[in-house]
């Protein structure tokens, strides 16, 4: 079932976070379903503007439409990653959409701020809710690169200004995280102390953090022994995830994690099994990965096992 974003981080305000996962494929939202209905947790589905270049738009909602009624159990929320301003637009007046994001960071604060006041506004015309960054954080996703040297980390006293300034839902912070798989070229140093220090000036206002994918050694290794180049890739501890929902992170996006697991299989699968050609074999074996990992980011992130008091809530 589809439900709001609010709805959802209403209820794990404090508690846990959700695991907010990108998808692309038929395969990807299988697996994607069945992991989080394996560990009965709730969740956000991802659609970035990428994702929608990359078959149509119309394929993923349907493809979202039939997971939905194939894994009835599932409650979860729609949202676009990583929007612009006209894609927002798009996504809101669909109506499909639970929430989007607007991500106007690299602009000044005062543009950024006007930018997502008009996002907010049509948005919250049409009852979907709205995620705002502030900072910029590093790494290449998608379409979007953002040099070393643009990096800033998110100024508490100017993210409380400009949450009341735009009348945001919810706020990707940057505390050090970056897109993609080459997160740390050193030790990790997530900031923490910036998290708290919005909650402190905010409390109750749900954070989000992007970037947060594990990017699991094991992984990178076996893809690497079966001809893969992911030299020095490296992620965000994953039992950092409950403490930092215990400070008021809501949504935690990994995509990443997903890339590298169906990257995996597919190297390992063709490498071990050079005749075959049908490619729903190691389809099969990534849904079934998939599902297993997805399960276990749920773990770290304290949202498996809340699906039936979720469905109570909702009355769902
Ligand atoms: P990762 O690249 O760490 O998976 O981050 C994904 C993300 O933040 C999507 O917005």
């Amino acid at each position: 079932m589809i439900v709001t974003t609010k709805q959802l981080f209403e209820q794990a305000y404090g508690e846990y976070a959700l695991g907010a996962y990108n998808i692309n494929n038929t395969e990807q939202v299988m697996g994607l379903f069945q992991g989080n209905v394996d560990s009965q947790a709730p969740f956000i589905i991802q659609i970035s503007r990428g994702a929608r270049a990359y078959s149509d738009k119309r394929m993923l909602e349907a493809m979202i439409r039939a997971a939905d009624e194939i894994f009835a159990e599932a409650v979860f929320a729609v949202h676009l990653d990583h929007g612009d301003e006209e894609t927002c637009y798009d996504c809101i007046e669909s109506g499909f959409y639970s929430s989007v994001m607007i991500d106007a960071s690299s602009f000044p604060f005062e543009e950024n701020v006007a930018i997502t006041k008009r996002v907010v506004d049509r948005a919250h015309a049409s009852g979907v809710s709205v995620e705002a960054e502030l900072g910029q954080l590093g790494g290449v996703e998608e379409d979007i690169s953002v040099d070393e040297d643009q990096v800033h980390l998110t100024d508490p006293k100017q993210a409380a200004e400009f949450i009341e300034r735009t009348g945001c839902d919810s706020l990707a912070c940057a505390i050090g995280t970056s897109h993609g798989a080459f997160k740390f070229s050193g030790s990790q140093s997530l900031h923490f102390e910036i998290v708290k220090a919005i909650q402190y000036l905010i409390p109750g206002f749900p954070l989000v953090l992007h970037g947060s994918s594990s990017v699991p050694q094991e992984e990178v290794e076996r893809i690497n022994a079966a001809g893969g180049a992911l030299k020095g890739a490296r992620g965000v501890d994953p039992t950092q995830y409950l403490p930092a929902a215990k400070l008021g992170v809501c949504k935690i996006n990994i995509d990443t994690d997903g890339r590298l697991v169906w990257t995996r299989v597919h190297r390992e699968y063709f490498r071990d099994h050079p005749e075959v050609f049908d490619f729903r074999k190691p389809g099969k074996v990534y849904m079934d990965e998939y599902a297993r990992f997805i399960a276990s980011r749920n773990e770290l992130l304290g949202s498996a096992g809340h699906l039936p008091e979720v469905h109570a809530a909702l009355g769902a």
